[in-house]
């Protein structure tokens, strides 16, 4: 099998406030899984991501706290960077919208549309805030959604209805800095004829496969509508500066179209790292390679629609392979999201639970077609239950096993029963079926499915009760302690994606190496090889009253 190049795309969280676990769930676990994955199958991945630094949600906070947006952006941008140490998400590049190969890409993107003549300028009437005397993009109007009549809409998006806005369509706006109902004042912009992609989008879409049906049906759905020109640039200073100076000063490029371009940047930033400056392009220009955009729900457009345009008009590079979207991970019922403010912080869960422990209960409950909601005490069942009892538990087993009959020797198996080849072929299968499901970006069928090969060497264990024979046939008990080492080590590597700090200590212990990496197929466990010594994979969480 050939190696694939394949980029890992995970959406870019504004640097403005602390991310929540429900944003983990939605956004940041599943592309590591997924990437961990492709890995271990033999694929050259780059997972890439980063800061979103510019725009409104930066500068509205930074007005309400009194400070610079780059104060904002000092402050999340390295919280973010423990995020990921913590919950060992590995990037190949985390970075941020703020460098200057993000603006020398940008500005080049913006040239290259500007060539192909999808951007004009036009003037047009924006909301302009008399008391303050200033432009009002994007954030500092609220008032109600057109869409749903959610009172608190903003000027970009509703938090609600999660349809994207435009200042103006709002009912009832209101300035953020004054409170007052802004008026209408004539400002020249960018336009990007975004209207022209209907159709080219369109096609593109009903031609998708395998995607899933919440994420194609919405883009779909909002394309048949009909999309229409949008504004490219904002009267806001904090952003990517024009490469042209027509408009004159004060004005940026609108962050969403700026950040989505991040997908182009990071690669080229990590490229610079290593050296060698033009890797990048086996991610971005060859046909063959593969991208997949882990973002939630509400970014759907922006990489189902909007970034696909941008990159039909650039031209020569590749459209994404999947957008893998998330729905909502709910919290007793309440959304977590930052802007909602809802959620415990990250801390919270990581000082209770072991980051195996949360990103497996995590996986179990992904919100991939529906929202789902995940309380503490479904986190704590999942540990307690399936980690410490099941695959902690039968790991021991046999490790101790081995040690009281054979001195911690594997032996060599005599004549296999039928029950034997029959466990041996489902420890394949567990490798094969993970990997299908994975494959297909299922993830939480995935980990059910890892974790049913973990149950099924639980069955074998208890059916062929070697505690017994061995009292009477002791090599027959080496023969079914090998098998359930085989089916340990083929559990394990279904599970690394999920949990991989554990499934390394349980594969070294068994003596399968790691150092350079885990592959993703049934390893053997040699007949000879001694095993090592293994504490407690897990340990069994007990919550406080005070914890609920
Ligand atoms: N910053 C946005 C958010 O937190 C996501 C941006 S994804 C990108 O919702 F692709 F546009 F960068
Ligand atoms: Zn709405």
């Amino acid at each position: 099998m050939t190696s694939k190049k394949v980029l890992v795309a995970v959406a870019w969280p504004y640097a403005q406030g602390p991310l929540h676990l429900g944003h983990i769930a939605g956004a940041y676990l599943p592309p590591d899984i997924y990437a961990r994955y492709r890995r271990a199958k033999g694929d050259d991945v780059l997972m890439v991501s980063g800061s979103d630094v510019h725009g409104t949600p930066i500068t509205v906070k930074a007005d309400e706290l009194g400070v610079s947006p780059a104060d904002i952006v000092g402050k999340y941008h390295p919280e973010f960077l423990t995020y990921w140490d913590d919950l060992d998400i590995e990037f190949d590049l985390f970075t941020t919208t703020g460098t200057d190969t993000h603006r020398r890409v940008v500005q080049d993107f913006f040239l290259k549309l500007l060539d192909n003549g999808y951007l004009y300028t036009d003037t047009s009437e924006q909301f302009y805030d008399e008391k303050e005397g200033r432009f009002l993009p994007d954030r500092y109007v609220e008032g109600t959604c057109p869409n749903c009549e959610y009172p608190h809409a903003r000027g970009d998006q509703c938090d609600n209805c999660g349809k994207t806005l435009d200042p103006i369509d709002l009912i009832d706006p209101r300035s953020k800095f004054s409170g007052t109902r802004p008026v209408l004042r004539e400002t020249e912009h960018y336009y990007w004829k975004l209207s022209e992609f209907n159709e080219p989008l369109l096609e593109w879409l009903n031609s998708r496969e395998g995607w899933r049906p919440h994420v194609l049906n919405f883009a779909i759905g909002m394309v048949t509508e009909g999309l229409h020109d949008r504004a490219f640039t904002r009267d806001l200073e904090w952003g990517v500066p024009l490469p042209v100076d027509d408009l004159g000063p004060g004005k940026s490029i609108y962050v969403w179209w700026e950040a989505v371009m991040g997908y182009l940047s990071a690669p080229q930033e990590w490229a610079e790292a290593q050296g060698t400056p033009d890797a990048w392009k086996a991610w971005w220009e060859d046909p063959d390679a593969e991208s997949y955009y882990f973002v939630g729900k509400d970014n759907i457009p922006f990489h189902a629609i909007y970034w696909p345009a941008l990159l039909m008009g650039h031209g020569g590079l590749n459209l994404p392979t999947d957008v893998p979207a998330n729905q909502y991970v709910t919290f007793g019922g309440k959304k977590a999201s930052k802007s909602m403010g809802v959620g415990r912080p990250l801390s919270w869960y990581l000082d209770r639970f072991e980051t195996d422990g949360l990103r497996y209960a995590i996986a179990q409950n992904l919100p991939e077609t529906n929202d789902t909601d995940l309380d503490d005490d479904e986190i704590a069942r999942r540990i307690n239950e399936e980690l410490v009892a099941t695959w902690g538990n039968l790991v021991n087993r046999v490790v101790s096993m081995t040690g009281r009959y054979f001195d911690g020797v594997v032996q060599q198996h005599g004549d296999l029963a039928p029950e034997d080849e029959a466990a041996l072929a489902r420890a394949a299968a567990t490798v094969v079926d993970t990997g299908a499901l994975l494959d297909d970006v299922k993830l939480r069928g995935g980990v059910a499915r890892a974790m049913q090969g973990a149950q099924e060497a639980n069955a074998y264990l208890s059916d062929m009760a070697p505690w017994t024979v061995a009292k009477t046939d002791l090599p027959r008990a080496g023969t079914i302690l090998w098998v359930a080492s085989q089916m340990i080590v083929s559990a394990a590597v279904s599970l690394w994606p999920y949990m991989p700090t554990t499934s390394e200590a349980v594969l070294e212990a068994f003596g399968v190496s790691t150092a350079d990496g885990v592959a993703w197929r049934a390893p053997t466990v040699a007949a000879g090889t001694t095993l090592g010594e293994l504490p407690p994979l897990f340990s069994k969480v007990e919550l406080d009253d005070e914890d609920s």
